[in-house]
């Protein structure tokens, strides 16, 4: 049978989004059979793929960085050595391409050795003649080429390093990849799980094995009923994944999903990138992490001085670690304190989430985000979780700037845009004259503005402009989201 591996595997084998493929598959240039594709198709549709492309055995070596065997009854961590790990599995994946072709090629042997047999019985000299044919024919199968097939070493690889898990009944996908827990994998490919400690003690992370097996990794004081134990349910946070798993678990589908929290968070540095903005990160407790929506806001509270409304400027993938853009403004004392008396390790006291400027996870069109001046820190949460969704097979951000300050953060855009193929950057002056909506329009072309979706953070007037130019372009309102800066 013909072998076939599922579109996130693909994707990852021939180095191409997700997105990509299913464009493909709307154009029928590749088909798929219950949701998987056949490697012959693929490697037809990318014969230029670079199979021996290093990048992968950096990865992996990243991926047993990761990999600490735990013995949950021990309490014992022992990491594995990473350089010899990598090159036997590496060797292991090449001796079974190896040893799979031999096999192959004995097949075809034992196949024509009966044939011969066959047509040799009714030969008064049979035997010499038989020996002449077996000498011929093992001489063929020594010479025979016994070059590996690197596209099965490399999925070979892939399956060895990593588990791909499918949530239903969403049909979401993502990899589980050393010995890190189901759910830090989950949230780190985007997912909105369900989840609350992230350390066994509240139950909220439960999820139901479908099919594949998973491993305890640690100690859970939360107890799971001996009738849900039965029904194959375990806690996300304390499992990992050792083969490939169907997995039913509860995802946030809006942001009404997602509860009201109360954290206490710490500051760990304050960065002035200008003179307008202020850059705060913080951390939450291990163990009691923030769980929101990318494009999300939350209020933060200092004692004796008050409190404020801000975006979350980062990614739920990374929930422990949250990022504010505050604008510098003596009207707020919140952001005047913070400029001016706060040190690192203070505490803040964090409630939220709310806010509904999240992504369309579900669309399959390709995403055109425009920030007016501190209205990147909603869009840098929003490009953040793209990227670990990783479906978008075509991300644009235009970065307005406001008054005479440039991109306070043009560095990590055009990181961005160097490191990612499907990544496209364009900063524009406020003061330039041109309306941002032809400068996006000469970038996207101009018959192609109803494919995509439009995420805007501006001020009322710039929304006005492009709602201009989304209703001259026939756009569908679902299409534009917008939020004020
Ligand atoms: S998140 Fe609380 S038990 Fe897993």
């Amino acid at each position: 049978m013909a072998k076939r591996i599922s579109l996130s595997r693909a994707a990852r084998l021939v180095g191409v989004k997700r997105g990509t493929l299913q464009q493909k598959i709307r154009a029928g240039e590749l088909t798929t059979f219950e949701g998987e594709i056949i490697l012959a198709d693929l490697l037809q549709a990318y014969p230029d793929a670079q199979f021996e492309d290093s990048s992968m055995l950096e990865r992996v070596e990243q991926i047993i960085e990761q990999a600490t065997f735990i013995n949950p009854d021990t309490a014992v961590t022992r990491k594995p050595d990473n350089v010899a790990l990598t090159s036997r599995i590496m060797s292991l994946s090449e001796e079974l391409s190896r040893q799979k072709r031999l096999l192959g090629r004995y097949r075809r042997f034992s196949d024509q050795l009966a044939e011969e047999i066959e047509r040799l019985a009714a030969e008064p000299d049979a035997l010499p003649q038989l020996k002449a044919w077996l000498d011929q024919a093992m001489t063929k199968i020594n010479a025979e080429d016994d070059t590996i097939d690197q596209s099965f070493v490399n999925e070979t690889f892939l399956r060895v390093m990593s588990a791909q898990a499918t949530v239903i009944p969403s049909n979401h996908e993502f990899f589980i990849e050393g010995a890190e827990s189901i759910l830090e994998a989950g949230l780190r490919g985007g997912l909105a799980l369900n989840y609350g400690c992230s350390n066994g003690n509240c139950g909220l992370c439960k999820l139901r094995v479908v099919s594949g097996e998973v491993r305890k990794t640690r100690h859970h004081d939360y107890s799971l009923t001996e009738a849900e134990k039965g029904l194959g349910y375990i806690l996300g946070c304390c499992n990992t994944a050792i083969s490939d798993v169907v997995l039913e678990a509860d995802e946030a589908r809006g942001s009404s999903d997602i509860p009201k929290q109360n954290i206490p968070i710490r500051i760990r540095k304050i960065e002035r990138p200008n003179r307008q903005v202020i850059i705060v990160s913080t951390r939450t407790p291990r163990t009691s992490r923030l769980r929101f929506l990318a494009g999300q806001r939350a209020t933060l509270s200092i004692e004796h001085v008050g409190s404020g409304f801000y975006p979350i400027a980062s990614c739920p993938c990374d929930d422990m670690n949250l990022q504010f853009h505050i604008a510098i403004d003596s009207q707020d004392p919140i952001a005047s304190y913070l400029d001016e008396s706060a040190r690192a390790n203070e505490l803040l006291t964090l409630e939220g989430p709310e806010g509904s400027f999240v992504l369309n996870e579900n669309s399959p069109r390709s995403l055109v985000f425009i920030a007016q001046g501190i209205g990147f820190a909603s869009i840098k949460g929003l490009i953040e979780h793209a990227m670990a969704l990783d479906v978008a097979e075509k991300i644009y951000l235009f970065w307005i700037a406001d008054g005479d300050e440039p991109q306070y953060l043009n560095n990590l855009c055009r990181a961005w845009n160097d490191a990612l193929d499907n990544f496209d950057y364009l900063a524009l002056e406020s003061e330039a004259g041109e309306h941002p909506a032809d400068a996006i329009m000469a970038r996207l072309g101009s018959d192609k503005a109803i494919d995509f979706d439009y995420y805007l953070c501006a001020d009322d007037q710039l929304r006005g402009k492009l709602e201009q130019f989304v209703v001259s372009h026939e756009i569908p309102s679902n299409q534009f989201l917008y939020e004020n800066v």
